[in-house]
């Protein structure tokens, strides 16, 4: 898909780090229907108590480092909606501009959620747009569209949930490059479960969810990849993880390998429980949304 040059990274136009983090809370989670391989068998299986638990805990997580929180309210009826990386995409130009790209769900279920953030977004002063009417496919922003940390380059995962073409619109219309990478493996439906770029030069990645370009791509454009191993990957969500500041990385608790080999790379690993959010098929980096 993508036009696979390879881009000096460190050529292209500098982005600062986004400062804050949005999250939604969990009152109306629930695992009510089953949209991807992760759900199946734990439909009404959410023990809601341990859930706002865990949450309450990842907001403090986030606070203790320095990040500061913001919250959107849970709706009734709509159980996937603590999931906010997926309904848009934030970004700021390089020129210092503000907006929002608002998602096109996958799933009917999940359609209604887009609207809440396109309020918040609205009340924050920034500029949001939907996808060109004209424009076929759908687009779950940052579960498949993801920033390199700190330069203008969007890394776009297709092939469950988002539609390619989307992003090379995207590209042109906000003039920043993309790498596009196909994902093959339903348990990693969304780029954010198998892909997890630390700093300007490294990303945590689970290799087996990618076909042979898009790994060269991801290779080709970080100095480094640790690599998680599969079990870890595939049940504990280990590349759903997220580093605010390119020194800890909050991942979920027992991967026990991924958190030894961040640590031998010069991370921090900081543990959270998310099993509550692992029944619905999502962990740390689905439960919050970065933006500036
Ligand atoms: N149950 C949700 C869904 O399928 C989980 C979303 C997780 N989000 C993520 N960015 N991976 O759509």
């Amino acid at each position: 898909m993508s036009p696979d040059t390879v881009l000096d990274v460190t050529a292209l136009p500098a982005i600062p780090r986004p400062g804050r983090v949005l999250m939604t809370s969990p009152d109306h989670f629930e695992v009510a229907y089953v949209i991807n391989p992760h759900m199946a068998g734990n439909v009404g299986e959410v023990d809601r108590q341990r859930a706002r638990g865990q949450w309450e805990a990842l907001r403090e997580t986030y606070e203790r480092l320095g990040v500061e929180t913001a919250v959107v309210a849970g709706a009734t009826g709509l159980p996937d909606m603590v999931f906010c990386a997926n309904q848009t995409l934030p970004y700021q130009t390089p020129g210092g501009e503000r907006g929002v790209v608002l998602s096109r769900m996958h799933a009917a279920q999940r359609k209604p959620e887009v609207d809440h953030y396109e309020r918040f977004f609205q009340g924050e002063g920034y500029e949001t747009h939907g996808l060109d009417p004209d424009l076929p496919g759908d687009f779950e922003g940052m579960g498949d569209a993801i920033w390199h940390p700190g330069r203008y380059l969007l890394w776009g995962g297709y092939g469950y949930r988002t539609d390619p073409q989307v992003y090379t619109r995207l590209g042109d219309k906000l003039g920043f490059p993309v790498r596009t990478l196909s994902l093959t493996d339903p348990d990693f439906y969304h780029l954010d479960t198998c892909f997890c770029p630390l700093d300007e030069e490294t990303a945590l990645i689970y290799p087996g969810a990618f076909d042979a370009d898009g790994l060269a791509t991801i290779r080709a454009h970080f100095r480094r990849t640790i690599e998680a191993p599969e079990s870890e990957a595939r049940t504990l969500f280990a590349c759903n993880a997220h580093s605010p500041d390119g020194e800890h990385v909050i991942i979920q608790r027992g991967c026990t390998e991924t958190a030894a080999l961040l640590q031998a790379g010069g991370y921090q690993p900081v543990e959270v429980d998310t099993d509550e959010f692992l029944k619905s098929g999502g962990s740390v980096f689905c439960m919050k949304l970065m933006y500036w």
